[in-house]
């Protein structure tokens, strides 16, 4: 059948893999035809030309039928020609699919006279095709396994077209198209739409070769999921952007789980910030607040209480709370009732998710609105301090193990922290006590030696005022007042008066001196008054405070001392009121000593003014008898003082010396005027009248209770130590010594002086007198000290020369 010149060609054919063959359409068509390359298919061209086999009887069982239908459709239809696909079974029994590409030819009636088909082994084609198929059947399944969706993006149809797992409804493995902007408004939540949008047109614009976006999707059955889209711009050869292809993935679960543990690790961020606050609080109080408001914000709830622990644990006392449970501050439970008990009890946290049916719970209006209820025990080693309750009132999503771990981590921080703050006010307590205890043995021992010195102060000072004052700036000092004020009480004008004060020590107190006025100050005075001591305030309204303590002298309330202080009274012990007692009543009784030295001086120096007026009038009645007798007394009595201090006599002897002299010639005052003035010599007889005047001043001094010896020298002044003397003729020691210094000054004075009946005789001569009769009449060592007193002191008989007197 093939031309020889056409060897070339027949090669060309022999080497192609397509088979031509055809033939003249037959009921049963015959081959008329074919190239040599049908020994591909394992069969000589003679096996079918010469009818060995037909084509039909080589097609496949399976596909023949359906062949050999299409063929003669396409034939009768007039097409002019049908491309069919089929299997062939070589001779070997293989199975090759083949294409057939068949052409008809037709005769003037349009009836097909003739065939001819091309038939090519498109066994490589179709293993790719499969393989192409399989791997992207197995891609889908792995995109459907993954959760991701392969997409393309066709701007002119706005469409998406994909396969995988379409991760907001599930679906997977077909093929699913989507008109974009129905699809978004459908599964994005509107928030995140426009950002999505803005994105995606960077995207089409060619601003930017890869974007992944993550964006929520609404899901169909209301839930919500988390996916990513990455995508990426398709390019034509200039570079334009001719679609858009990604992949969507849902990565709800890792979202979750990444929100999971952000929460959780907030969640011990919080944990540790709020532990390291707690520990560096060591205030009870403040710490307890503290520990209830981070258990609530670590809970997330609005309502928490936190209770302790009193009377030996048996009371819960509710101390702060918020939301809920603040009108319960300050209530009371007992200790074992409720959640709270059992927390306690078992020394672990309780739970449940709806109190209002919890088996134990206490029936308690305010609490029915609680669904889940948390109840943390605090303790630490032996140490149950109370509890912290935290409440919620509906659903509270996210309590999970996590959670109740860091829970429990947190009331165990908050128990230490509350060991912490507990060991910390015991041992500021303790050094406290032990500083105010040093303080007070302090204080004491000052107040002490501040008493003892004022008490050394009232005896130094020469001037009271000053003594009383430097006692009490002393006392303020040593007690750190601003001023100590000694207050006498003036039962007559209901008040107390201040005597003295002193400042000192303490800042000053801004008060003046005023007067403490029962009326006024009730509290103070009624208090002092009834013995007690008085710490506080002097009036209710009044700044700064005293301490004050009161003085009984005998059984009558005297008065009292008062520390005035700027600040609050020192809370003193019932010692160092004693301190201030004895100071006190130094002081007042210092003054009451005062007062009565003072009174008695004043007695004394009327009486002696008195005494002095009596002496005088004496002096006065015998000088009407005779005037110069005054006179003569007068200088007598210094003059005998003088010998008498000579002498060495003490000043009360010298005093009743100086009497002595003062009267020794009263008795004159029995005598007749006319003899005791008269001019010349006397007679014997008035010689001895004028003797009288002796024993007469002796019966009228004696009538008179004279601390001294007035009376006898008056009686013995003209005795003589030789016993020449009168009225009784006494001798020597028998003399008062103030008589025989009295007979010396007498004679001296005497002799000395002018009188009416003669001139003064001159100090010499009385000199001469005196010392011719020493140790006679007149006792030496009285005139040796009136000798003595007269070379001091000649002018000492002052007068000399102006008065006369008949001899004494
Ligand atoms: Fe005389």
């Amino acid at each position: 059948m093939v031309p020889e010149q056409s060897v070339s060609l027949d090669q060309v054919i022999l080497s192609s893999p397509a088979v031509l063959i055809g033939g003249r359409m037959e009921e049963n068509p015959r081959v008329d035809f074919v190239t040599g390359n049908i020994s591909l298919f394992g069969l000589s061209p003679d096996d079918l030309t010469e009818g060995r086999v037909t084509l039909d009887s080589l097609i496949f069982g399976e596909d023949r039928e359906e062949a050999r239908r299409a063929l003669a459709e396409c034939a009768s239809s007039g097409a002019a020609e049908c491309v069919r696909e089929y299997r062939l079974v070589t001779p070997t029994g293989e199975t090759r699919p083949v294409r057939d590409y068949r052409i008809f030819h037709r005769g003037g009636t349009g009836e097909p006279c003739a065939w001819q088909s091309t038939l090519l082994d498109i066994s490589d084609r179709q293993y790719f095709e499969r393989a192409a198929r399989r791997t992207e059947e197995s891609l889908s399944s792995v995109l459907a396994v993954s959760g991701v969706w392969a997409w393309e993006y066709l701007p002119e149809t706005d469409e998406f077209v994909g396969s995988g797992c379409f991760p907001v409804d599930g679906r997977g493995k077909e093929k699913l198209r989507f008109f974009r902007k129905k699809l978004w408004e459908d599964i994005i939540p509107s928030p995140d739409l426009a950002r999505i949008e803005e994105s995606w047109a960077h995207l089409l614009e060619g601003d930017c070769r890869f974007s992944v976006v993550e964006h929520p999707v609404l899901r169909p059955d209301g839930t919500r999921g988390w996916v990513s889209v990455s995508a990426s711009p398709c390019l034509d050869e200039r570079g334009r952007v001719t679609g858009l292809t990604g992949l969507t993935m849902d990565i709800t679960s890792l979202k979750e789980a990444r929100l999971k543990a952000d929460s959780q690790a907030g969640r011990l961020e919080l944990l540790r910030s709020m532990s390291l606050g707690m520990m560096e609080d060591l205030d009870t109080d403040s710490l307890l607040e503290r520990i209830l408001r981070s258990a609530v914000e670590f809970a997330g709830s609005g309502n928490g209480v936190i209770s302790l622990l009193e009377q030996g644990g048996t009371v819960l006392r509710h101390k702060f709370a918020v939301g809920l449970h603040e009108t319960m501050v300050g209530e009371t439970r007992p200790a074992s009732a409720g959640m709270t008990g059992q927390a306690l009890r078992e020394r672990r946290r309780i739970f449940t998710k709806d109190y209002r049916t919890w088996e134990g719970r206490i029936a308690d209006p305010r609490f029915e609105s609680i669904t889940v209820n948390i109840v943390l025990p605090l303790f630490h080693g032996p140490h149950d301090f109370g509890t912290v309750g935290i409440h919620f009132t509906g659903e509270c999503p996210g309590l999970d193990d996590l959670f109740f771990a860091s829970l429990d981590q947190f009331a165990a921080a908050a128990s230490i922290a509350l060991e912490n703050a507990r060991l910390h006010e015991t041992s500021q307590r303790e050094i406290g006590e032990k500083i105010r205890a040093e303080g007070r043995l302090f204080a004491h021992a000052a107040l002490a030696a501040a008493s003892a010195e004022a008490a050394g102060l009232l005896l130094s000072h020469d001037h009271r005022g000053t003594a009383l004052s430097s006692a009490l700036a002393t006392l303020s000092e040593a007690s750190g007042a601003g001023r100590a004020v000694l207050l006498r009480n003036m039962p007559e004008n209901g008040a107390a008066e201040a005597a003295a004060w002193g400042e000192g020590g303490g800042l000053p107190y801004p008060v003046d001196n005023g007067p403490v006025c029962a009326e006024d100050y009730p509290l103070v005075y009624e208090r002092l008054a009834s013995g007690r001591a008085y710490l506080g305030p002097l009036k209710q309204d009044m700044r700064g405070g005293i301490a004050a303590v009161p003085v009984f002298i005998g059984s009558r309330f005297w008065g009292f001392l008062a520390l005035f202080f700027q600040g609050e009274a020192p809370r003193y012990s019932a010692g160092e009121l004693d301190v201030l007692r004895t100071a006190a009543y130094n002081l007042a009784a210092s003054m009451v000593r005062w007062e009565a030295d003072d009174r008695v001086k004043e007695g004394y120096e009327r009486l002696q003014k008195t005494f002095d007026d009596v002496i005088r009038t004496m002096g006065f009645i015998v000088g009407r008898k005779d005037p110069y007798t005054i006179e003569h007394q007068e200088r007598v009595a210094v003059l005998a003082r003088e010998i008498g201090t000579v002498m060495g006599l003490d000043p009360w002897r010298l005093e009743g010396l100086r009497i002595c002299s003062l009267v020794h010639d009263v008795g004159k005052v029995e005598i007749p005027g006319e003899i005791l003035s008269k001019p010349g010599r006397l007679s014997p007889l008035e010689f001895e009248l004028i003797k009288t005047h002796a024993r007469s001043g002796y019966d009228i001094l004696k009538e008179v209770d004279f601390p001294w010896p007035v009376a006898e020298a008056a009686r013995q002044h003209h005795e003589r130590m030789d016993g020449s003397g009168y009225p009784r003729g006494l001798k020597g020691e028998e003399i008062l010594l103030e008589a025989r210094i009295l007979a010396v000054a007498d004679v001296v004075e005497a002799m000395s002086s002018h009188r009416p009946y003669r001139p003064s005789l001159g100090i010499e001569a009385s000199v001469a007198e005196i010392r011719g009769k020493r140790g006679t009449a007149f006792d030496p060592s009285v005139v040796d000290a009136c000798m003595e007193v007269l070379r001091k002191n000649p002018e000492i008989i002052a007068g000399e020369g102006k008065s006369f007197r008949r001899g004494g």
